[in-house]
C-alpha cells in the first residue's frame, strides 16, 4: 500500500540538547515547542514486492548517509507490521534542509505516518510520536498539534510529546530569516553527544525543570514579553553549551549575529521581537502576530537576508492523498 503525510517543523522554545539513551532517543530533559504552518515536509512510502531493494529520495536525491537512517527507520516499523517487504521513499521539503531548521523533526514526523499507514498499521497519536522520536528526538513534537511538550520520561514509552495548547491559542508568528542555504558541517546527532564535556550542562540541569513550569505557564498567560526574554536567554544557554562543548560547536555566520544585533536594536526602539536559534545560521523571530508587518518593513539590513518565511502556530500531522509518486 502507498501513504502520503506531511508533517510540519517545529521550533523549540525549551531545547532538547543532550541524550540519556543514544539508541532509543531518550532526552536529558523535557522540552517546549511549537509547530510551523509553512516549514513543512510531504513524504509518500510504498512496501511492494515489486521493489528489489529500499530506494530513498529526498529532494530530488539519493544521499547514502540520510538513506541509512530513513532505512533503520523504516525496519522498526516493518518490525512491527511483521513484514519484510522492501520500500520506496520519496519525500520533499518546501524549505532548506540541514541550516537550523529542524528538517529532520518534519521528515522523521511525515516518514513516520506514511510509512506506518503504509505498512497496514493504525498506531494512535502517542505511539507516532515514541516510534517518531526514535527517528529524530524533535520530530515526537510534531506529530501533535500547536504547542507541544515532550515529555521528558525514563523509557521508550513515557518519553513522548503531547499537545498543550491548541495552534489558535495565541496569536504569535515565527518569522524564520534564512541567512544562508549552506548545510550545517556539524550534525545534530554528533552534537547530542557532546553536552557533558561543557561545564554547563550540569548546571543547565539544575534549573531546566523549573524553566518548563515557567513557559507554559507565559503561554498560557499569554505574556509576550516574558515568553520573549525568557525563549531569547535559553536560546543563547543553548549555544553558550555548545560553544564550550569539546571540540566547541559555533553554527552561527556573521549574518546570524547581525540579525540578532537587529533584534534588540527594534526592541530598544519599542517593537517586541525576540530571536531563537537551533543548530544552524537560520534564525528564528518570535513576533506576535498584530507586529509582523512591521517587523516585516523594519528587518534590515537586506544584503544578510536570502529569504523570510513567516509561520503562525502549525497543526500537526496529515494524511494526504497527493502521492508523491
Ligand atoms: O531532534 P534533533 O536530534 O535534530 O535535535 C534538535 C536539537 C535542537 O534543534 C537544537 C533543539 C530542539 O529542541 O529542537
Amino acid at each position: 500500500m502507498k501513504a502520503t503525510a506531511v508533517a510540519p517543523s517545529n521550533i523549540a522554545f525549551i531545547k532538547y540538547w543532550g541524550q540519556k539513551d543514544e539508541e532509543l532517543r531518550l532526552p536529558e530533559n523535557g522540552s517546549i515547542s511549537m509547530n510551523l504552518s509553512n516549514l513543512l515536509t510531504t513524504t509518500t512510502v510504498e512496501f511492494s514486492s515489486k521493489f528489489k531493494n529500499d530506494e530513498v529520495l529526498i529532494d530530488g536525491k539519493k544521499d547514502d548517509k540520510e538513506a541509512r537512517r530513513v532505512i533503520k527507520h523504516l525496519n522498526r516499523i516493518r518490525k512491527l507490521a511483521k513484514i519484510n517487504t522492501e520500500a520506496k521513499v520519496v519525500s520533499k521539503n518546501n524549505f532548506p534542509a540541514s541550516t537550523g531548521l529542524s528538517s529532520s523533526a518534519s521528515g522523521f514526523a511525515a516518514l513516520t505516518i506514511a510509512a506506518t499507514k503504509a505498512a497496514g498499521l493504525n498506531p494512535d497519536q502517542k505511539e507516532l510520536s515514541i516510534l517518531a522520536r526514535q527517528g529524530s528526538g524533535s520530530a515526537c513534537r510534531s506529530i501533535p498539534d500547536g504547542f507541544v511538550e515532550w515529555l521528558e520520561g525514563d523509557s521508550s514509552e513515557t518519553s513522548y510529546a503531547l499537545s498543550i495548547f491548541p495552534p489558535d491559542h495565541w496569536d504569535i508568528a515565527d518569522v524564520v530569516v534564512i541567512v544562508s542555504k549552506d548545510k550545517k558541517d556539524v550534525p545534530t546527532t554528533k552534537g547530542h553527544k557532546l553536552v557533558a564535556s561543557s561545564p554547563f550542562f550540569a548546571e543547565r540541569l539544575k534549573k531546566i525543570k523549573e524553566k518548563i513550569e515557567k513557559i507554559k505557564v507565559l503561554i498560557k498567560q499569554k505574556k509576550f514579553e516574558e515568553f520573549g526574554e525568557l525563549i531569547e536567554t535559553e536560546a543563547l544557554e543553548l549555544h553558550a553549551i555548545m560553544l564550550t562543548s569539546k571540540p566547541s560547536l559555533l553554527y552561527w555566520l556573521p549574518s546570524t549575529v547581525q540579525i540578532m544585533r537587529q533584534v534588540r536594536i527594534l526592541r530598544n526602539e519599542g517593537l517586541p521581537v525576540y530571536f531563537t536559534v537551533n543548530t544552524g545560521q537560520d534564525i528564528h523571530l518570535i513576533v506576535e502576530g498584530k507586529n509582523v508587518n512591521s517587523l516585516l518593513t523594519k528587518l534590515k539590513p537586506e544584503k544578510y537576508i536570502k529569504k523570510i518565511i513567516i509561520n503562525k502556530p502549525g497543526k500537526g500531522i496529515s494524511l494526504s492523498n497527493k502521492h508523491l509518486f
